[in-house]
């Protein structure tokens, strides 16, 4: 299959009802720069997707554009089957909630005087947010992402980055959203850190409805991690399938290159 029936296929599962998320035709600038440059790709419900590329590829663009912190200059942002870029005020707000982002770096997304508990609290009830109201649901919380029970009542800087993360992840998925974008969530973390938090994903595959848009440069980390792959180069989507299928027999060329950098991959070489 060229990358251009690649992107057929894409198109064709952007235009049914089965996915979490979808963009399609998506055009994002800044300014003069054009970044994203009719970008379609629909995340499928319950899968974890991986979307790689070098650095200024304009992944991150991507992943705040679906959690409506950019807004795209053309082209449709589909949560469910609601377009983001359509709806305004309560609606917009509700749909908000639909999607998570975690960034690389939690210190900067979780309030450092905020416990645990308060924080995961107002995920769930951002009037409200009471933690012993909503204890139960703390507690299973924090149980998913393999943390102890007395983490509800610690502060950020009192966990490790890969606790800090995990604090993340919970939050992200208090509210069972139809997507969670993780970007670059392990890229900071020591290699063993990485390797636990790869660990939690991989066991919660299957008791998480879910679906997830795994943002790294690392492409043994998407194998691990991830159900399909998505390669962007430039802003542009150069070629996108099962991990299966795109790490056995990669059609693009940058594919080919990034690919070389994986050991155990059949493109691997040592240069
Ligand atoms: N808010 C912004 N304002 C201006 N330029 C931006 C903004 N966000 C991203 N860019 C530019 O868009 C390009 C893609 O960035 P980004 O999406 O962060 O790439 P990646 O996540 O793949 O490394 C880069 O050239 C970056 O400088
Ligand atoms: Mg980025």
């Amino acid at each position: 299959m060229n990358p251009h029936t690649t992107l057929a296929v894409a198109e064709a599962a952007a235009a049914t009802a089965t996915y979490a998320a979808a963009v399609r035709q998506l055009n994002v600038s800044f300014g003069s720069a054009h970044v994203l440059k009719d970008v379609t790709l629909a995340v499928p419900a319950g899968r974890v997707v991986g979307l790689v590329g070098e650095s200024g590829s304009g992944k991150s663009t991507l992943g705040k554009t679906l959690v409506g912190i950019n807004r795209p200059t053309s082209g449709e942002v589909l949560i469910g089957n609601k377009d983001f870029t359509m709806v305004r005020g309560k609606a917009r707000q509700q749909m908000r909630r639909e999607v998570q982002y975690i960034p690389q770096d939690p210190y900067s997304s979780l309030s450092p005087r905020r416990t645990t508990g308060q924080t995961l609290a107002e995920a769930l009830d951002p009037r409200g947010a009471d933690p012993v109201k909503h204890g139960d649901a703390i507690a299973a919380a924090l149980e998913r992402v393999k943390l102890d029970p007395s983490a509800a009542d610690k502060y950020p800087h009192e966990f490790s980055g890969g606790q800090r993360q995990r604090v993340a992840i919970a939050r992200a998925l208090m509210l069972e959203p139809k997507l969670v974008i993780a970007d670059e969530i392990t890229s900071a973390l020591d290699v063993s850190v990485q390797a636990d938090i790869i660990g939690l994903l991989q066991g919660m595959r299957g008791t998480v409805d879910s679906a997830m848009l795994f943002i790294s440069h690392n492409l043994a980390v998407v194998q691990e991690v991830c159900d399909d792959v998505v390669v962007m180069f430039q802003g542009r989507i150069v070629e996108q399938g099962t991990i299966d299928a795109v790490y056995r027999d990669p059609q693009h060329d940058y594919t080919r290159k990034l690919l070389a950098s994986v050991p155990g991959s059949p493109d691997f070489t040592l240069d």
